[in-house]
C-alpha cells in the first residue's frame, strides 16, 4: 500500500532568485542572480530554453492584448476560448489520440485525473486497482491516494514485479498502470513496449506521464508515447507545459470515453478557471515550434551524455540516466548540501535532493542540463568539480 513520510520536522526555505530576459545579452539566460551573484543554473526545467524565446514572449503579449489577462471562468462555464481547442487538436495529432484536454498545472492534472479515469460510478475500491512505479512523482502518488483505489507500487522499472502484481490482482475489473516515461529524479527511461504488452495482456489502462520526456524524446518532441507505434484506446499520455514548453499548464491525450469521464467528473477540470491568455499564447507557440526543434534536442542529449561520462570518470554514479536529468551520487561524500554550496561559490547553482523526495541512501545532486548550458559551460562546471575533488 501507499505510505507517506510523516516526518514533519523539516525546515525547507524558499530560495530567492532573479532572472533576466535581456535580449541584448542572451548569455544571461544560462544564469540566475542568487545571493547577489550571477551563477549558471544547473537546476532548471526550461530544457529547450523556450521560456526566454522572443517568439513565445511575443505571442504571449499578443494573446493578452487580444483576450485580456484572464478568461475569468472555468471551461465548462464561459472560459472555453475556441483557441484552446485548436491547441488541443494540434497536440492530439502527435499522439494519434481521440481527445486532448488542457489543464492547469501537471500537479493539478495528476491529482484530479487519476481519481476520475474510470468515471464516478465504479469507485468502490474492490472494483479498481492502480499499479504504480515506486519512483513515480509525488503528484501521481497523491492522485492514487485521493482516488481511494487500492494501489500497489512495483519496484522501479521492474516488469517482473509488475507482472507478479498483475497476476495476483487479475480478477479486479478496472486496472490502471501508471508510470513516468522519463523519471524526474533519475533521468532513466521506461521500456514502453514491455509496459504496453503487459497492459494489453492483463486488459489494463496504461497512464504515461511524459512531463520530462516532452521536448526531449520522440521524433516530434512529444515524448515516447507519441512515437508511431502500436497503442490501444486504453493508453493515456499526459505532459506538462512547465518544462520544455517553457510555459505553464498541462495536457492529457486519451480516448473519447476517458475524456468524457473527465469533463463530467474530474474536479481539477470542472471547478477551476481556464488558463490565462498570456499562458495559452506561449503554449500555442511552443506547441507549434516543438517538432522543428530536433537539432536542439540532439545537442542537449549529446551534451548530457558528455557530462555523464565525465562525472562517471570522476567517480560519481549517475544511475541509469539516459537524458538531460543527471543524478550525481557519491557514496563516499554524502553531504550533498555542502557539495551544492561549494559549487555555488564556484558559480554553479545545483540542487541537493534529500529523502523523502528520493529513497534513503539515494540522496544526490540532481543536475538538469538545458539548451542554455553549452558544452563550454559544462567544461567550466567539470573544472570546478575537479578542483573541489582534489
Ligand atoms: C513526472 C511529473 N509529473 C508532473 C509534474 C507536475 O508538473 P507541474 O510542474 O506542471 O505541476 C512534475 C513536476 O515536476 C513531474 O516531474
Amino acid at each position: 500500500m501507499l505510505t507517506f513520510n510523516s516526518n514533519n520536522k523539516k525546515n525547507r526555505k524558499l530560495k530567492r532568485i532573479s532572472l533576466s530576459t535581456n535580449k541584448s545579452n542572451s548569455n544571461l539566460h544560462s544564469k540566475i542572480l542568487y545571493n547577489g551573484q550571477f551563477v549558471y543554473n544547473f537546476s532548471s526545467n526550461d530544457y529547450l530554453g523556450l521560456s526566454k524565446s522572443p517568439k513565445l514572449i511575443k505571442e504571449s503579449i499578443s494573446w493578452t492584448e487580444k483576450f485580456g489577462t484572464s478568461l475569468s471562468s472555468s471551461r465548462l462555464v464561459s472560459g472555453n476560448l475556441d483557441l484552446i481547442e485548436q491547441i488541443e487538436n494540434k497536440i492530439k495529432s502527435f499522439y494519434q489520440a481521440e481527445m486532448c484536454l488542457i489543464f492547469g498545472s501537471g500537479y493539478q492534472l495528476n491529482i484530479s485525473v487519476i481519481p476520475s479515469i474510470f468515471g464516478n460510478f465504479s469507485r468502490s475500491s474492490d472494483e479498481c486497482i492502480i499499479f504504480s512505479d515506486k519512483l513515480n512523482h509525488a503528484s501521481i502518488n497523491i492522485g492514487c491516494k485521493i482516488s481511494g483505489f487500492k494501489t500497489v507500487r512495483y519496484n522501479h522499472l521492474d516488469m517482473n514485479h509488475l507482472e507478479y502484481f498483475l497476476l495476483k490482482f487479475r480478477h479486479i475489473k478496472n486496472k490502471l498502470i501508471i508510470s513516468e516515461s522519463v523519471f524526474s529524479m533519475d533521468g532513466d527511461v521506461i521500456d514502453l513496449e514491455s509496459l504496453r504488452n503487459l497492459a494489453e495482456k492483463f486488459n489494463c489502462y496504461l497512464y504515461i506521464d511524459e512531463a520530462h520526456a516532452t521536448g526531449i524524446l520522440g521524433k516530434s518532441g512529444y515524448g515516447i508515447t507519441a512515437l508511431e507505434s502500436k497503442k490501444n484506446k486504453k493508453e493515456i499520455s499526459i505532459g506538462t507545459f512547465s518544462k520544455a514548453f517553457g510555459s505553464y499548464g498541462s495536457y492529457i491525450c486519451c480516448s473519447t470515453e476517458i475524456a468524457k469521464n473527465l469533463i463530467n467528473f474530474c474536479s481539477g477540470f470542472i471547478y477551476t478557471t481556464a488558463l490565462p491568455p498570456n499562458v495559452l499564447g506561449s503554449i500555442s507557440k511552443a506547441v507549434e515550434m516543438m517538432p522543428d526543434l530536433f537539432d536542439k534536442r540532439k545537442e542537449l542529449l549529446e551534451n548530457s551524455s558528455f557530462l555523464r561520462k565525465k562525472l562517471n570518470q570522476l567517480g560519481y554514479d549517475t544511475l541509469d540516466s539516459k537524458t538531460n536529468i543527471i543524478p550525481m551520487i557519491n557514496s563516499k561524500k554524502t553531504d550533498y548540501k555542502k557539495i551544492s554550496n561549494v559549487l555555488l561559490k564556484k558559480g554553479f547553482f545545483t540542487s541537493a535532493i534529500m529523502t523523502p523526495t528520493v529513497p534513503y541512501g539515494k540522496e544526490r545532486i540532481r543536475l538538469t542540463i538545458t539548451s542554455h548550458i553549452s558544452k563550454k559551460i559544462i567544461l567550466k562546471f567539470l573544472e570546478a568539480l575537479h578542483s573541489f575533488e582534489k
